[in-house]
């Protein structure tokens, strides 16, 4: 991969999920969300969609999103679990404010895709939750993923959805004061394109295994990371792809985003989380 690449290429999570947890990284122009989205509204709810924790000795801070499927399993981002202490992870389902209190779970752990290579492939993982989670079929509910086979494959021209609570980079550990900074959970809109154009447009190495989507001055941001991206199919919601990387200036006009194909590693999530 070329220099520039290495610059402008990076995963969507917050600094710590590569163990560099005081480290600053160039921000400045970094926004704070997902770009070009919208509040969910109060009263609305996206049940399946977690935050990711991780216990400091500020507190409890948000690196990473994740999605729901099993009351005790949950799926994202390998990037988000990659060298992090498993004791000190935790999720939060059941929330559209980062100050509501919602339904946490300890993480007893995690598992990395075995072919994952960061910026590569294979960016996702499976968290291992304790207590289960207690489905309400309101605030907190379960995702189907989309599954291998015939005609599965996503091509571009497809609306999506994507949820978040990106966060600004650097942060000092907004949350302990969640009444100044209110951290409402963002939903955004896009299309998905085709891997093609996905590496004319500088996302060289996009392979099969990965989806892209782009639209307009939006985009996934930093902490948006291992969250889900969802499209609606006559059987309802359909989670299609997990937050991989993206360009460090998030949601510049027409940029592609980079998402783990969530068909493709259908057989291994339902091996990791149907075994009960
Ligand atoms: C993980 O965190 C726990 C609790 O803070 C600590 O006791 C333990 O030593 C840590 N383990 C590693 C490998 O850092
Ligand atoms: C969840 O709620 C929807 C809408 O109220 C209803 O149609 C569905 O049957 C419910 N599912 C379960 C499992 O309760």
């Amino acid at each position: 991969m070329e220099l520039t690449h290495l610059m402008v290429i990076m995963a969507l999570s917050i600094g710590i999920a590569t163990g560099r947890l005081n480290s600053r990284q160039p921000s400045g122009y970094t926004p704070s969300r997902i770009v070009g989205g919208a509040d969910v509204p109060a009263g609305e709810h996206i049940p399946y969609q977690v935050s990711l924790q991780y216990r400091t000795a500020e507190g409890q801070m948000h690196f990473c999103g994740g999605s729901i499927i099993t009351p005790n399993r949950i799926l994202t981002a390998a990037h988000c679990c990659q060298g992090l202490n498993v004791t000190r992870m935790s999720v939060v389902a059941g929330i559209r404010n980062l100050g509501e209190r919602g339904a946490r779970s300890r993480v007893v752990a995690y598992d990395i895709h075995p072919n994952y290579k960061e910026l590569v492939t294979s960016d996702l993982a499976v968290l291992s939750i304790e207590p289960s989670l207690k489905l309400n079929n309101k605030s907190i509910s379960s995702i189907e993923y989309a599954n291998k086979g015939k005609n599965s494959f996503v091509g571009g021209g497809v609306p999506v959805t994507l949820t978040g609570w990106g966060l600004r980079l650097p942060v000092p550990f907004p949350f302990l004061d969640a009444f100044n900074y209110p951290s409402i959970l963002q939903r955004m809109n896009y299309n998905t394109i085709t891997n093609r154009e996905c590496r004319e447009m500088g996302m060289e190495s996009v392979t099969n295994t990965e989806i892209c989507a782009r639209g307009p001055l939006r985009g996934a941001c930093s902490g948006d990371s291992g969250g889900p991206l969802v499209m609606s199919t006559e059987d309802g919601l359909r989670q299609v792809g997990i937050v991989s990387y993206g360009l460090v200036v998030c949601g510049l006009y027409l940029s592609p985003d980079v998402y783990t194909r969530v068909s493709t590693f259908s057989d291994w999530i339902d091996e990791k989380c149907l075994d009960e």
